[in-house]
């Protein structure tokens, strides 16, 4: 069976943007005909700084949002980084194959960094080479993630071509896929139709985030930034309509429907029709997870022995390729 892989950083509380980009993906792809294996991404949350009870909070709230968004910890294995060293050990080979010029490159680096590339930690920049540890360390096949992490899956097909020709091993690391698929692969800021909606940005008001309440949710799509035009009769008229298109796409993402359906249910309404009408759906579809989520939180022993199973069952994937890994690389690894 093909094995998937993927992660979200406990770096603040979950978006609209990681729910319909990721988890609501990962949901859709459990119990098909993939091994599902995802992690909350601890060690790559510290590559900015973290106050240290603020990152456990938020990593056993990420694990909190995946199950109550319908992640079941029996189907799929759901542990985090920081309890599998194997995927720092992986990353550390990782950092003597991939190239500094490979590094150099990613958009994502340059964008975080910005004129402060000399201040910012080393670990940031190393970064794309562990999560091609998290990925290939399972040998996983399919990565679902939104389309602001397709340059690191690619990267990691990079570092898995350099390492399998360095050392004569063919085939040994496997290819792995970006999966970007449904109308919401790219959420953006509520307020700039330019940026991408992100955990981190100034403004609450920018994002909508899992554990908004109802009224909070609706405020912020009510003062969502559109332009003052109806919605188009067609999908065309969307393309340079950048906030217009975020909205439809979003409800499209909340509905299941395409953005063609949305278009032709919306087409010709006003802001003062579709805004209330996408609160109302968002509020449907998140009160649920974001009662779940608070519910499961107060529990928060629970939650770590759900993590430590997890971990467990990855370990036990994870340990034979990474001594693997050794034994074609040179390293003495007795066991
Ligand atoms: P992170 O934590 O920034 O985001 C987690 C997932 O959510 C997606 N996402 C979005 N999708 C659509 N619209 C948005 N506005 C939006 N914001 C975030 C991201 O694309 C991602 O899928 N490097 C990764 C975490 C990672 C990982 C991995 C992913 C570490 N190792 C291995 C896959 C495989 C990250 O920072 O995601």
């Amino acid at each position: 069976t093909p094995r998937v892989f993927s992660g979200i950083k406990p770096s603040g509380g979950l978006t609209l943007g990681n729910y319909l980009g990721a988890i609501k993906r990962f949901v859709d792809m459990q119990g098909q005909d993939y091994e599902t294996i995802y992690c909350v991404v601890d060690l790559h949350a510290i590559t900015v700084w973290q106050d240290p009870a603020e990152l456990k909070h938020a990593t056993r709230e990420v694990a909190a949002g995946f199950i109550a968004s319908g992640i079941d910890p029996s189907k799929s294995i759901l542990f985090n980084q920081a309890s599998v060293p194997q995927h720092a050990e992986l990353g550390w080979i990782f950092n003597c194959v991939a190239r500094v010029g490979w590094m150099n490159r990613m958009t994502q680096f340059k964008d975080k960094a910005g004129k402060n590339a000399e201040k910012v930690s080393l670990g940031l920049y190393a970064y794309p080479s562990l999560m091609a540890a998290d990925i290939l360390l399972y040998h996983a096949t399919h990565v679902p993630v939104g389309e602001d992490q397709k340059q690191h899956v690619e990267l990691t097909r990079d570092i898995a071509s350099k390492f399998n020709k360095d050392f004569k091993a063919e085939d040994f690391f496997p290819m792995c896929e970006p999966i970007i698929e449904g109308p919401a692969t790219r959420v953006m800021n509520l307020r700039d139709g330019s940026k991408k909606m992100s955990k981190s940005g100034e403004s609450d008001m920018e994002r909508i985030n899992m554990t908004d309440d109802a009224d909070t949710i609706a405020k912020k799509f009510k003062k969502a930034k559109t332009d003052p035009e109806p919605l188009p009769e067609s999908l065309d008229g969307l393309s340079e309509r950048p906030e217009a298109r975020n909205l439809v796409n979003i409800y499209a993402a909340l509905a299941d429907m395409t953005n063609e359906a949305v278009i032709a249910e919306f087409g010709g309404e006003g802001w003062g029709k579709f805004k209330p009408a996408l609160a109302d759906l968002a509020v449907e579809k998140l009160a649920p997870i974001s009662t779940e989520m608070k519910r499961l939180m107060d529990d928060p022993a629970e939650i770590d022995r759900l993590l430590l199973k997890g971990s467990d069952r990855a370990k036990e994937i994870a340990e034979p390729i990474l001594q693997k890994t050794y034994d074609i690389v040179g390293l003495l690894r007795p066991g």
